[in-house]
């Protein structure tokens, strides 16, 4: 098994620049399914989940042309397109789930096998099935209490859909199944995230009619066939968050490029309220962490526009050396505290009841052997090892390479003491 060692390190300088946004292509990866022409898929990040994505439309019958030293994929999916998504793919990726509405719709049938809960909560899919009910499918529900979503439909029809929690997966899927049903669907209280809106960007351009979204009501009106198009991948604000951080925590100046600080305008103020400074240009935004001390600051993760659930751990790392006493509180997933348990095993003495996490700051973290308990937890005990003294071990690193492209090699760049060992 492959490990970080990651030494505590001098303040991180020079430049890095963003990959694609995973949870932009994966969702746009699912969409190449609802037309049988060519897409081209371009800033395409070379990750462990955009490989699952790519080896499940190959399995349902696409043709798939990934070439990711070029980070660009072509997906044709102009033969005939299987029902049922194999478990052994989505058992390692949840957001295989995002190709639901367009088995629906390509084959009138969908059968995925839903996984167990993960690390950081249920994560049911009642809104996904909500939406595509609404719109006229028939779920199984002798199969559902199994744990196996079988779908079936006839033409879906728009209607109005009001999301009970503004669910990222459950919006990307309906509005998926919308682009194709006939007559329009309005849903309400939909997720408003960046990555929302460049799927809709990507569908629209294949000739689908969206328009809202970005905001909590999204207007889709169903159009006949979609075509094949070439889209760029917007950048990842979560991979240029914890950049961000990166150059906090070790109270470094770093030049992030390719990052579209729109996209992180609450982490850009809670950071700022820590006294980092930080400093868009035409260059790139500009992150200062070197002229004062981190204070402290509390957090409360919400749907998009909000501070994100995803950056909830890198910012646990920085308040772990405030200068005071911080409060984290988690409202989006249930369980997303495992990395506290790491952070405390390098002296970090961090209380979680519920949903609230205290972090006393102040402290001299030593490095420790650490586990990587998901993909963003994995990312923030990095940080901390590149404060801590010593070595810090960090093991289970392959949720790290789900989501983070060139992880070492961009952190390294800017000065940071890691390696990767393989075991
Ligand atoms: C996406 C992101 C993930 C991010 C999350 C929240 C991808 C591939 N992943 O995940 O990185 O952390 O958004 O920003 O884009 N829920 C229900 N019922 C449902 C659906 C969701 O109760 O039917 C709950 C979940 O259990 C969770 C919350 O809603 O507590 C958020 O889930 P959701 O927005 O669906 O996240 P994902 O799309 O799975």
């Amino acid at each position: 098994m492959a490990k970080f060692l990651v030494q505590k390190s001098e303040p991180l300088h020079g430049e890095v620049s963003i990959s694609g946004s995973k949870n932009a292509v994966l969702p746009i990866l699912a969409a190449t399914l609802l037309t049988d022409e060519k897409c081209t898929i371009l800033d395409v990040p070379a990750l462990r989940d955009v490989d699952v994505m790519c080896d499940l439309l190959r399995s349902l019958g696409a043709d798939v042309d990934k070439k990711l030293e070029e980070n660009t994929v072509d997906v044709t999916a102009s033969g005939e397109i299987n029902s049922e998504a194999p478990f052994d793919l989505v058992k390692m990726m949840r957001a295989s789930i995002l190709v639901l509405g367009a088995l629906l719709l390509r084959t009138g049938r969908a059968v995925i096998h839903l996984p167990g809960g993960c690390a950081i909560g249920e994560r049911p899919v009642e809104l996904h099935l909500k939406g595509l009910k609404a719109l006229g499918a028939t779920i199984d529900q002798a199969q559902l209490a199994k744990g196996i979503v079988d779908a079936t439909a006839g033409k879906l029809k728009g209607n109005t859909i009001y999301l009970d929690f503004p669910s990222v997966g459950a919006t990307e899927v309906i509005i998926m199944a919308a682009s194709l049903a006939e007559g329009t669907t309005i849903l309400e209280n939909a997720a408003q995230e960046p990555e929302i809106v460049d799927l809709a960007s990507f569908l629209n351009k294949m000739g689908a009619r969206i328009k809202g979204a970005g905001t909590d009501t999204i207007k889709i009106e169903g159009v006949e066939k979609l075509h094949g198009v070439s889209h760029n991948v917007i950048p990842d604000r979560i991979e240029a968050g914890t950049f961000m951080v990166s150059a906090a925590i070790t109270h470094g100046r770093i030049l992030i490029k390719n990052m579209l600080p729109d996209h992180l305008k609450a982490v850009i103020a809670k950071l700022r309220e820590c006294g980092v400074e930080i400093e868009a240009t035409d260059e790139g935004v500009i992150v200062d962490g070197s002229k004062h001390k981190i204070i402290s600051t509390d957090i409360k993760t919400l749907p998009y526009p909000g501070f994100p659930t995803d950056m909830q751990s890198p910012f646990m790392a920085l308040l772990t050396v405030a200068d005071g006493p911080s409060a984290v509180i988690e409202t989006v997933f249930e369980n997303r505290f495992m990395h506290v348990a790491e952070f405390n095993r390098m002296g970090a003495n961090i209380k979680t009841e519920g949903k609230c996490a205290i972090i006393p700051g102040g402290k001299k973290l030593k490095g420790a052997q650490v586990v990587a308990t998901d993909l963003r937890a994995g990312a923030a005990v990095v940080l901390t090892g590149l404060v801590a003294e010593g070595t810090t071990e960090v093991s289970q690193i392959y949720h790290i390479d789900r989501g983070y492209e060139h992880f070492v090699d961009k952190l390294k760049a800017l000065g940071a003491n890691i390696m990767r060992i393989e075991e």
